[in-house]
């Protein structure tokens, strides 16, 4: 039942920093270092001699695919491929057999991801699924897999699945890193450490975003469409936004990397457009302040043209805040995590949009739970 939630997506959401402590529970010690994987049947071999992985799902499922492909390059510098699952066959995927096929879905019965399990399997590589019910049929034919223990998901929406999924991704990551020697040992303590205080992060992330997305809710329900920018892992989040959003609301929304907006969108905005940006930052890593720069270049280009940009930042940041209308934080951490952290309040803003246009937020029209037809 919902436990006082006036949707079960509200409950959802709210469940996450939950799902994410028994999705990483038993499976990582910050204290020793150790991580522990074993459902997922792979050698030691298997792992260290794996050229490539390649991963299909559908829908948030693939957004989570896409956030899995920048940890597992970044940590394991391993290639990756992600194709939504409906594609996957129709370009005759080349297999080899050092390839590892990676399937994620909450449901593990969506036809287009058991088809392209299927065809991975006739392509003679193992595969292993990430997946939130134990006993569904996508696991049952996988090799290996791990469990997201994010519980029963019963809005169309999914929320604590997909952030489930990316802590899967990050244990995962962290896991073939160790195996294959790509991270010093300490590097990967340390995200440890943060991971098991991560749902503490997502509980601060909830208190302190949700009344500022009620409050947005209400000023920007009359959108007719909605942008949402993100660059490199924040990228697959802007489409996880726009697609929250789209879902529930029925509010056009896009997500768009930040750096491609001069190529084309640019030429959308004006003063009735809200521009959702991820606009957060890992001071301590070179890479992700400089992404962070070139993105405040981008929210200057869509205040300039009189854009209505509604930033996401974390904890601290003045620099954003003196550009734009509108700011949302969230707690720092490092690049790796902050995806699961500015989810929350893209999730909650999509919520409050949808109530306030008096939507069926549980049910939207058109959608089905799960979707067992390719
Ligand atoms: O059960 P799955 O994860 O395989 O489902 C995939 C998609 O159908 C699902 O994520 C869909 O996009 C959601 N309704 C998005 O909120």
């Amino acid at each position: 039942e919902k436990n006082g939630y006036a949707h079960f997506m509200l409950k959802e959401i709210y469940e996450q920093p939950r799902a994410v402590r028994d999705t990483l529970r038993g499976r990582i010690s910050a204290a020793s270092g150790h991580i522990e994987l074993p459902g997922l049947d792979l050698s030691h071999d298997e792992i260290v001699h794996a050229e490539r992985i390649l991963i299909a799902s559908c829908g948030t499922s693939w957004h989570a695919g896409l956030v899995g492909k920048f940890l597992l390059e970044r940590m394991v510098r391993i290639p990756v491929e992600v194709d939504y699952a409906s594609e996957f066959r129709y370009r005759r995927p080349i297999m080899r057999s050092r390839d590892i096929g990676l399937l994620i879905s909450q449901s593990g019965e969506t036809a287009d991801t058991l088809a392209a399990q299927l065809e991975m399997i006739a392509g003679d590589i193992p595969t292993l699924s990430i997946c939130n019910v134990v006993d569904a049929a996508l696991t049952r034919k996988a090799r290996g897999s791990i469990t997201t223990n994010a519980g029963p998901e019963i809005g169309v929406a999914s929320t604590k699945a997909f952030t489930a999924q990316i802590a899967a991704l990050l244990t995962l990551s962290l896991y073939f890193a160790q195996c294959r020697k790509t991270m010093p040992q300490e590097a990967v303590q340390s995200i440890l450490r943060e991971l098991e205080v991560l749902p503490k992060a997502m509980e601060e992330a909830l208190r302190t975003s949700a009344p500022v997305c009620a409050r947005l809710a209400k000023i920007f329900s009359n959108a007719t469409d909605v942008l949402f920018l993100g660059r490199g892992i924040h990228y697959p989040i802007a489409l996880e936004g726009a697609l929250k959003l789209k879902e529930i609301s029925y509010i056009h929304a896009e997500g768009y990397p930040a750096g491609e907006m001069k190529h084309g969108p640019n030429a959308l905005i004006d003063e009735t457009l809200p521009v959702v940006c991820l606009a957060t930052k890992d001071g301590d890593d070179p890479d992700s302040v400089l992404k962070y720069e070139k993105t405040l270049s981008n929210i200057q280009e869509v205040t300039a043209r009189g854009g209505r940009v509604i930033a996401i930042v974390v904890e601290g940041d003045t620099a954003v805040s003196s550009l734009v209308e509108h700011t949302i934080t969230i707690p720092r951490a490092s690049e790796a995590l902050l995806p699961i952290l500015e989810t929350v309040p893209l999730q909650l803003l999509a919520y409050f949009i949808a109530v306030e246009k008096g939507c069926d937020v549980d049910q939207p029209r058109n959608l089905a739970k799960s979707v067992t037809v390719e």
